[in-house]
């Protein structure tokens, strides 16, 4: 694998679909895979297999139906769980299982109630048993960023000589910052000595609104997969918003040393559909996705973006799949968009006089109306129009 590829490893079908009241049937899950492989997303992880019938179905379904990315499957650290991923993978035309267990002082101690050296001899385990299903084999563990740095690196150690051959650093209760997340990942990377084996990931949860910063920060210390998912779902506050981190990376290269694989006019069709199928709304203001993330309606900016429109955007809007970007009418709008919007509508005015009366009967207007559509400007312009005999109207 290159240095400079990053992997975009999409949880949307399992972390996402934790979010409460998110679940998907095995139909839906299918088309959902299909759509992130449009995206040329290079791992699906499709579910969490031993959960329940339903989910080895659809894991075994999204296997069956995805050719171009890699199918993962989740599993604890326990022998039934990865037989079962591997018997859901096993259509796949390239599969991975994804097995974890905790390293945390926390979660050894008051969830597994395991000592430190049975976790290490667990995970070996896991880690060997999942060889007998597939030679991809991705190893989680738990909490990392709340786990102490020297058994970190031996867990570590340990899973890499068992064969593992993607280890992931989740930050599981979204704790960490983005400067102390990227050191770990610098740390880990520089102290495990055959860290030069495996590919170092990261999968960050937002409880603090900082999912994004922390696996970019990753990125830059030498992390080359990041696990997120569409519309930045997943248990509680979500995982990194796969558009995010996407768009980041592409739009600031002069930043990042590494590029991702993905069709980005993929995105918002992808977003729409997660947002369809789980009921899930798009915020309007999201980053990327949101309905407003490309929409101006100051007339500062619109007459800036009318000019030239990296005035007031660093991406094209048509790169990340939608039709265009919006000049939105209402109150702060200026008389150069109210003018181009017009002459869209094929509506010219004879003299600046004119455009200056129907403009100050928009102001009227907007200050009563959020937002003023095609057809409000029609009507204004027409019962202007009328009123003034029709003399500025062609
Ligand atoms: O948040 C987490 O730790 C997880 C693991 C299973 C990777 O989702
Ligand atoms: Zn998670």
């Amino acid at each position: 694998m290159s240095d400079d590829k990053l992997i975009i490893f999409d949880t949307t079908l399992r972390d996402g679909e934790q979010s409460p009241g998110a679940s998907m049937t095995r139909d839906e899950k299918v088309r959902i895979a299909k759509a992130l492989e449009r995206m040329r997303v290079d791992v699906i992880e499709a579910g969490f297999p031993v959960a329940s019938p339903g989910d080895f179905e659809a894991v075994q379904a999204v296997a069956a139906a995805v050719t171009e990315s890699t199918v993962c499957g989740l599993a604890r650290a326990l022998d039934k769980d990865i037989d079962r991923a591997g018997e859901a993978l096993k259509p796949a035309a390239s599969a991975r299982i994804h097995t974890f267990i905790a390293t945390s002082p926390i979660h050894m101690k008051m969830k597994l109630r395991m000592e430190p050296d049975q976790v290490v001899e667990q995970a070996v385990h896991a880690v060997r048993r999942a060889r007998n299903f597939t030679d991809n084999i991705e190893f989680s563990p738990e909490d990392a960023g709340r786990s102490e740095i020297d058994f970190l690196c031996r867990v570590i150690e340990a899973v890499i000589d068992a064969g593992a051959t993607t280890v992931n650093i989740p930050d599981t209760v979204g704790y960490n910052l983005p400067h102390q997340f990227g050191e770990l990942i610098r740390t880990l990377i520089e102290r495990v000595p055959n860290s030069d084996k495996a590919v170092f990931s990261v999968h960050c949860h937002n409880d603090l609104g900082l999912a994004v910063g922390n696996s970019l920060s990753a990125v830059l210390n030498g992390a080359r997969q990041v696990e997120c998912t569409i519309n930045g779902l997943g248990e509680r506050a979500g995982n990194a918003a796969l558009e995010e981190v996407v768009m980041t990376v592409q739009t600031r290269q002069d930043i990042f040393p590494c590029r991702t694989g993905l069709d980005t006019t993929q995105i918002v069709p992808c977003s729409r559909l997660v947002s369809g199928i789980t009921g899930f709304a798009v915020q309007p203001n999201k980053a990327i996705v949101g309905v407003n993330a490309f929409a101006h309606e100051s007339g500062i900016h619109q007459d800036g973006v009318l000019k030239s429109r990296e005035t007031y955007e660093i991406m094209r809007a048509q790169d990340v799949g939608w039709s265009a970007n919006r000049i939105v009418l209402g109150k702060h709008s200026g008389r150069n968009a109210f003018r181009t919007r017009l002459k869209d509508l094929d509506i010219e005015f004879e003299s600046e006089e004119d455009l200056n009366k129907a403009f100050s009967r928009f102001k009227d207007l907007a200050d009563k109306k959020h937002e003023i559509f095609d057809e409000d400007l029609q009507s204004l312009v027409t019962e202007s129009g009328l009123e003034a005999g029709n003399e500025w109207l062609k």
